[in-house]
């Protein structure tokens, strides 16, 4: 008999904006497993969010908080997680994500990105004053990381995020 692989354990990763927490939960919702996102964990487990962290405990504090999320999720038995957009800078949490099933990298064309994030007040790394420079430099330092964790690539610009979610629930169960 064949073996059986199961999927139990995938972490979406990609720029702010490319739509991680929509597509995470859609495609958690395809595959019947339970979806977090790393952010929301992390506001609820300080109980305080995103911009208050890096205000008061600065990127470090925030990346801290982040690893430790992420292990944390890791260590459920079935799970989608929608990461945050830099999880793939530190070292640790590169080994970690391997021990995901898939890992799936969301493109997106860069004008798109900025479009849907350069007026976010929420997102502490882009309230400069060239948010549109940052966020290319930003793609630039992350894309090879990304590039390095993810077992699969896709683009989302042309589909919906609900077409995508099927598409790659498709491609992860035919493994
Ligand atoms: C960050 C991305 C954010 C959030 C934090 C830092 C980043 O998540 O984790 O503001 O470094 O790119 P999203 O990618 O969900 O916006």
């Amino acid at each position: 008999m064949g073996k059986i692989i199961s999927l139990n354990k995938v972490a979406l990763v990609g720029p702010m904006g490319a739509g991680k927490s929509t597509i995470g939960r859609l495609l958690a919702n395809c595959l019947s497993l339970p979806f977090h996102d790393s952010d929301h964990v992390i506001e609820e487990k300080s109980g305080a969010d995103i911009p208050w962290i890096f205000d008061v405990e600065g990127e470090e504090g925030f990346r801290d908080r982040e690893t430790a999320v992420l292990e944390s999720l890791l260590e459920e038995q079935k799970v989608v997680i929608a990461t945050g957009g830099g999880i793939v800078l530190r070292e640790k949490n590169r080994q970690l994500l391997q021990q995901a099933d898939a890992v799936v990298y969301l493109k997106a064309d860069t004008e798109r990105l900025v479009q849907r994030t350069i007026k976010d007040k929420k997102r502490p790394l882009l309230q400069v004053d060239d948010p549109r420079q940052k966020i290319l430099e930003l793609l630039a330092q992350r894309d090879p990381l990304y590039c390095e964790v993810a077992t699969h690539t896709v683009n989302t610009d042309s589909r919906s995020p609900k077409v995508i979610a099927q598409q790659i629930a498709a491609t992860l169960t035919s493994l």
